[in-house]
């Protein structure tokens, strides 16, 4: 990839030279040339012409300088959607010392050929789509100043010829797909004042040790970037640094004992997320400057000293996950304009003084999981800007301050597994409350009633108190998704409504409580059953074999439909089978509880396995609390869904929805997804089954995208909703449900609930519109799973294509990352898939192949291991693409 972009670029380079120096222009032809091979799709340089009654010097973007004579010496078109290519003729312009054309969407190799322009000084290509490697001789932008190259796809290693570009003051690589070591290039950076390489998770490299020599630095920017080592005594020498972020590394050994006092400058100090210990930095306030602090996630120890207090402008303390011990320091409560807390996972001891009162802008604190032993100070219920206040796992004791939810904006409130005790107050200004868990503590007296008043209040867990009375009416007019009370002296009856959809469990141990579900019946419960009886429906019943196999043979599409218009407590319910499915509504909802579900719970709901009264087995998926689009747009969705008939799909045989719930009822697939089975520690397929199933999710995605009419996305391709039959063919589940829920929704609930999941390709953030390559991106993770026979995500470590990438970068990294589990004997094929999946994740969404290519792929591989005939129709037509 690299030498492929090189030399192209060498070549117009010289050409360009050339070019420039055959012919004189005017500006004005010459910024019309420029402007010729830019894409302006909202018009916005329609200043920028011939006709134009406005001189150049004023066109957007243009500056110019009068003397001695009038001449352009600037052009910033950042952020105007701009694409098309950026054309060396601006470096006609002689005088031309800035070119920003930051955010745009200029999707090309790094225009070297910019380095003609022979007096530029600041570059800047921020946030494009700037792809390839950065070509060594990067020397030939002698004059450069500031050259930010930030947020674009650059890849490979940094050359040392950066280290020529002596007059640079600003150099941004950050947000890149850099990898491999960083050179020691700074000796002659003398100037540097900005070093951004952070963002860079490729990269594998200790920080070079000339860095620290760079002595006018003021920022140092390496976070996520996979530096590792120990920091030097000589980071002292950085004595105008202003903001030092070191975060999310690999970096071990302590921090310098004089830092705190050396680097008298800091204003904002980061190293958390890496593996460094020992003790904290005694004297960082001395200057009272530093306004972030940040140590989170590593090993200190020790305790913090008093002397905190001295850092009158500090907004946020994290210390949380290392090993702090000792009093937590008083003062800092009453910092003037501390806005953060986070101390939780520590061994703290001492109190929350009243002082905290002072601390007016305090907006958060979470110090869970330490030993503070006190009562809860009043003078936290005078905050006017704390919403969040997290204190589980300690020893807090006494009664709750009748204030204690005073503040207008508080909207988390965990205290559980401390000692209070007493009532809990009245909650009437918290109006913002979203949770509340008071579990585990010895609070008596009754439920407030007062919180059936609070409109958003979603999470209530009173679990594991002595609390007594009954349960208010009014939590049924809120919509709780946890309402735990288990394990109290509650007495009543429950309101149905209440608890309805809620495991029966979040109840028991109140021996007292009586009502549907629970030991004891209420004494006017005799009455209420027979209504819900009554009124609960049935639909659907078919009274046909369950006979799915000669159905289809048959041919007939068939749709039963019934819907009813009754209402019923669990509201109003239609349904749809495609196949003739003894089952009611009321049987799913019922069936459908903690003992049916599978799994953990998608990002569009949950899968329960449900037993029909056929005895078989469907499997449903709980689409809950979309706001759907009409039942007639619905029904024409799902069954354009349901038609689809192919070996590696699985099948839609029905669904039910009400007002705000949709259940999708699919076939059932009795080995599980390959999620949960690569998920297992004996994760143990052989290397040919493997290859099969990515055969098989290949060749279903191909079908989606070329044969099937419309055409369809998958967006939601992982192992965990490939599904496996007894024979290990693989089936595609999940698919498409951007057209049942609609895209808006889709498309937020994605990007709220996975925005950084691996399996999505880089250009999921900022693309607006979902493409085939995106689902080729997708199944490369899958394919890399299979072949490193690792999870694509587990926990904090790197996720697959991280990984993999960081190690294909070593001489002989493949062999490395291919499953161990399996025979050197398949080690070729391995390689094959490997490479595929290399391809498929490529970065450039131009570069990654279709899934009829990986179909032939695949199948070209699998010579020796024995292959069904592969199934690929509309594939044919594809047969000419270059693989
Ligand atoms: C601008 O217009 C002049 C005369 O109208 C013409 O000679 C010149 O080629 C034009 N320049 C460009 C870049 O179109
Ligand atoms: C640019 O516009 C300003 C004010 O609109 C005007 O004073 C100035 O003369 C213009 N410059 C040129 C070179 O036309
Ligand atoms: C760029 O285009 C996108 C949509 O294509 C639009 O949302 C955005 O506002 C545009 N930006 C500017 C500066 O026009
Ligand atoms: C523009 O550059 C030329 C030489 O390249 C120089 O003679 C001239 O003074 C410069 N003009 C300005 C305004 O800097
Ligand atoms: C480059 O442009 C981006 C986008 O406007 C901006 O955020 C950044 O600060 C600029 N870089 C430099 C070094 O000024
Ligand atoms: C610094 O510059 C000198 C001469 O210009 C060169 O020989 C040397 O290799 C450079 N050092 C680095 C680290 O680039
Ligand atoms: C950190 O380093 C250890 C060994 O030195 C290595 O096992 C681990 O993968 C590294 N973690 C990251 C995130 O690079
Ligand atoms: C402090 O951190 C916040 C984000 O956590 C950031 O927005 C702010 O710019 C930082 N302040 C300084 C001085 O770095
Ligand atoms: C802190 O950790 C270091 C090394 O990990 C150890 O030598 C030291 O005794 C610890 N100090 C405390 C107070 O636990
Ligand atoms: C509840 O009260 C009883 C005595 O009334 C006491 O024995 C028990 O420990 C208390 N339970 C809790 C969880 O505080």
């Amino acid at each position: 990839m690299a030498t492929f972009c090189t030399h192209p670029l060498l070549f117009s380079l010289i050409f360009t030279f050339l070019f420039i120096h055959g012919t004189v222009s005017l500006e004005l032809d010459v910024l019309l040339n420029f402007k010729a091979s830019i894409e302006d799709s909202k018009n916005y340089l329609s200043s920028w012409s011939n006709t134009s009654a406005i001189h150049y010097c004023n066109w957007t973007g243009i500056s110019c300088t009068t003397t001695p004579s009038l001449t352009v010496v600037s052009i910033n078109l950042q952020s105007l959607n701009l694409s098309g290519e950026i054309s060396s003729s601006v470096c006609e312009l002689r005088n031309l010392s800035h070119l920003n054309l930051a955010d745009n969407f200029f999707n090309q190799p790094i225009p070297l050929h910019l380095s003609q322009c022979s007096s530029l000084e600041t570059l800047n290509l921020s946030n494009n789509l700037i792809w390839g490697t950065i070509p060594d001789p990067i020397f030939l932008f002698h004059s450069l100043r500031v050259f930010d190259l930030s947020r674009n796809h650059v890849e490979g290693k940094i050359p040392e010829s950066i280290g020529l570009l002596k007059e640079l003051q600003v150099l941004n690589l950050g947000s890149n797909l850099l990898s491999g070591n960083v050179p020691s290039i700074f000796g002659n950076l003398t100037e540097l004042v900005v070093l951004d390489l952070s963002q860079n998770s490729y990269l594998v490299s200790e920080i070079p040790s000339d860095v620290w020599k760079l002595d006018k630095l003021e920022q140092l920017l390496l976070q996520s970037s996979g530096f590792h080592g120990e920091l030097p005594d000589s980071i002292v020498g950085l004595q105008r640094l202003t903001i030092l972020d070191l975060s999310q590394n690999n970096l071990t050994g302590g921090i310098p004992q004089t830092l705190g006092s050396s680097l008298k400058s800091l204003v904002s100090f980061d190293v958390s997320q890496n593996r460094l210990l020992g003790s904290f930095p005694e004297g960082i306030c001395s200057r009272k400057g530093l306004i972030n602090l940040s140590l989170h996630t590593n090993l200190f120890n020790g305790s913090i000293p008093d002397s905190i207090k001295e850092c009158l402008n500090l907004e946020k303390f994290q210390v949380q996950n290392n090993l702090f011990s000792g009093d937590f320091p008083n003062g800092l409560w009453s910092l003037p304009k501390i806005k953060l807390v986070r101390a939780e996972n520590n061994r703290f001891t001492g109190a929350i003084p009243e002082s905290v009162a002072e601390a007016a802008q305090l907006e958060q604190v979470q110090i869970d999981n330490n030993s503070f032993t006190s009562k809860i100070p009043q003078g936290l219920g005078l905050i006017k800007s704390l919403y969040r206040f997290s204190a589980s796992l300690n020893g807090f004791y006494g009664a709750l301050p009748p204030n204690f939810c005073d503040s207008p904006v508080m909207s988390i409130i965990n205290l559980s597994h401390n000692s209070l005790s007493g009532e809990i107050p009245e909650l009437k200004k918290c109006r913002k409350l979203v949770s509340l868990s008071l579990a585990d503590n010895s609070l008596t007296g009754k439920i407030p009633p007062s919180l059936s008043d609070l409109p958003v209040l979603t999470y209530l867990d009173l679990s594991d108190n002595n609390l007594t009375g009954t349960i208010p009416q009014g939590l049924q007019n809120l919509k709780l998704a946890l309402f735990n009370v288990s394990f109290n002296k509650l007495t009543g009856s429950v309101p149905y409504s209440l608890v309805s959809g809620l495991p029966a469990s979040f109840l028991q141990g109140n021996p007292e409580l009586c009502g549907p579900g629970l030991p004891n019946l209420c004494s006017d419960d005799q009455q209420r059953h027979q209504t819900f009886g009554l009124t609960t429906l049935t639909c659907a019943l078919i009274s046909l074999a369950f006979a799915v196999g000669a159905m289809l043979i048959v041919g007939g599409f068939i749709v039963y439909h019934r819907s009813y218009k009754q209402r019923s407590q669990i509201g109003l319910w239609r349904s749809v089978f495609f196949y003739p499915l003894r089952v009611t509504e009321h049987d799913l909802i019922i069936g459908m509880d903690e003992k049916s579900a599978v799994g953990s719970p998608g990002i569009f709901g949950r899968v329960y396995i449900l037993s029909l009264p056929s005895g078989e087995l469907v499997a449903v998926k709980k689409l809950a609390n979309f706001g759907i689009q009409s039942s007639k747009a619905l029904k024409g969705e799902i069954k354009t869904l349901a038609k689809i008939r192919h070996k590696n799909i699985v099948k839609i045989l029905g669904f039910c929805h009400s007002d705000d719930t949709i259940f999708l009822i699919y076939e059932f697939l009795e080995k599980g997804s390959l999620g949960e089975m690569i998920r297992r520690p004996d994760f143990h397929l052989q290397w040919s089954v493997r290859l099969r199933i990515a055969i098989g999710v290949a060749q279903g995605l191909a079908y989606l995208h070329k044969d099937y009419m419309p055409r369809l996305l998958h967006r939601n391709v992982k192992s965990k909703n490939i599904l496996l039959d007894g024979d290990f063919e693989p089936k595609l589940t999940d698919f498409a449900l951007d057209r049942i829920v609609g895209e808006p929704i889709f498309h937020s609930t994605m990007s709220s609930e996975s925005p950084f999941s691996c399996y999505n390709a880089p250009e999921h953030g900022f693309s607006k519109k979902p493409t085939e390559q995106m689902d080729v991106y997708s199944f490369g993770v899958v394919l890399l799973e299979l072949v490193t026979g690792r999870q694509a995500e587990q926990g904090d470590s790197l996720d697959v294509v991280k990984w993999v990438r960081r190690k294909v970068n070593i001489t002989n990294g493949a062999f490395q990352v291919l499953d161990p589990k399996i025979s050197n004997s398949c080690q070729q094929e391995m390689l094959g898939a490997l490479e595929v999946a290399l391809r498929c994740t490529s970065v450039v969404p131009e570069k990654r192949p279709s899934m009829c290519e990986v179909v032939k792929s695949l199948h070209s591989l699998g010579s020796r291991s024995q292959l069904p005939s592969i199934e690929y129709t509309a594939c044919e037509e594809d047969h000419s693409a270059s693989i």
